[in-house]
C-alpha cells in the first residue's frame, strides 16, 4: 500500500491526505492526554471508541442539517472528512458548571448555569489555550464578527442535538469544545463543525447519580476510562451490550 502522506500530527489523533482532493483521513490515537499534555498515558482502544463515538455525534448532526466535516468512517480508527480551513479557536458551552470555570469564578461543580455560556479559548499549545473575548477574536482576525454571529447560531444548534440525545440515553450534556471551519460550497463560504466530537471533548454525567463518563475520568483519576466510554457507546446504542445469554451445550449424540 502506498505510503499515506501525514498532514498533522496532535496529541490524540493523525491526519493524513485523503484519498480525493479536498479530504482527509482523521486517525483516532490511543494517546490520552490533559493538562495541556502535562498527564499522559496510551489507554489501548481509547481511539476506537472516539472514532466511533465522534460518527455518531457528527453523522447525526449532518442528518439534523448542522453542517459538519465528517464524511464517512474508514475503519476502526480512522474516517473520512473534508478539508477547511480551521477557525483558531475552541468554542466551549457550559449548561453546567464544571472544570475550569469553577476555578475561575468560583462556583461549585454541577451548578446549573442560568443559561448555556460559551466561553472561546485561543488553540495555542505554547499559551496553553488562554480564554478570549470575541473583541480578541475580532480584532486580531481570527474570525469575522459575521462568523461569530455564524458560530454562536451554530454552537447552540449544537448543544440542543447533543442535550437531547444523551439526555434520552440517561446522560447530562454538562459542557462540550467544538472546533469549526470554513468551507467553500459554490462560492458561497460556510462555516462547519470539525474536528472530533466525543467524551474526550464533552462532560457526560449520568442524570440519576451524576457518574462522570467522560475524560474527567482520567484527569480526576476516578476509574477506567475505558469502561467510562464503553458505557456511553452502549447507551447510545454505538455498541452493542455483550449478551449475558449463557448458550447452553448441546449433547451430540
Ligand atoms: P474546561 O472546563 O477544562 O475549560 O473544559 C471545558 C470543556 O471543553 C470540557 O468538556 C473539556 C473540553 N476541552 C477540550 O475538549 N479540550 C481542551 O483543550 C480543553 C481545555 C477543554
Ligand atoms: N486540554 C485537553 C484536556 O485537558 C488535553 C490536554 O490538555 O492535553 O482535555
Amino acid at each position: 500500500m502506498a505510503k499515506r502522506k501525514k498532514l498533522y500530527e496532535g496529541k490524540a489523533k493523525v491526519l493524513y491526505e485523503g484519498p480525493e482532493p479536498g479530504t482527509i483521513v482523521q486517525y483516532f490515537k490511543d494517546d490520552t492526554t490533559a493538562f495541556n499534555g502535562d498527564k499522559k498515558e496510551i489507554i489501548d482502544g481509547k481511539g476506537v471508541l472516539t472514532n466511533r463515538l465522534s460518527e455518531y455525534f457528527m453523522a447525526g448532526l449532518n442528518s439534523a442539517g448542522i453542517p459538519t466535516h465528517f464524511l464517512k468512517r474508514l475503519n476502526m480508527r480512522e474516517q473520512l472528512v473534508r478539508y477547511c480551513e480551521i477557525i483558531p479557536i475552541e468554542i466551549i458551552l457550559r449548561n453546567f458548571a464544571a472544570g475550569s470555570i469553577c476555578s475561575r469564578l468560583g462556583l461549585d461543580e454541577g451548578t446549573k448555569l442560568p443559561r448555556p455560556v460559551i466561553e472561546y479559548c485561543l488553540k495555542s499549545d505554547e499559551l496553553n489555550d488562554p480564554l478570549v473575548n470575541e473583541e480578541h477574536i475580532t480584532s486580531f482576525g481570527w474570525a469575522s464578527q459575521q462568523e461569530l454571529d455564524e458560530i454562536q447560531f451554530l454552537v447552540f444548534r449544537v448543544n440542543d442535538f447533543l442535550s437531547g440525545v444523551t439526555y434520552a440515553a440517561g446522560i447530562q450534556l454538562v459542557d462540550f469544545k467544538i472546533e469549526v471551519g470554513r468551507v467553500c460550497d459554490d462560492a458561497f463560504q460556510a462555516l462547519i463543525v470539525v474536528d472530533e466530537i466525543s467524551p474526550d471533548s464533552c462532560r457526560l454525567w449520568d442524570i440519576e447519580t451524576g457518574e462522570k463518563f467522560d475524560k474527567d475520568v482520567f484527569r480526576q483519576d476516578l476509574g477506567s476510562l475505558l469502561e467510562a466510554y464503553t458505557e456511553i457507546a452502549h447507551r447510545l446504542g454505538v455498541m452493542q451490550r455483550p449478551s449475558k445469554t449463557i448458550v447452553k451445550p448441546t449433547l451430540i449424540t
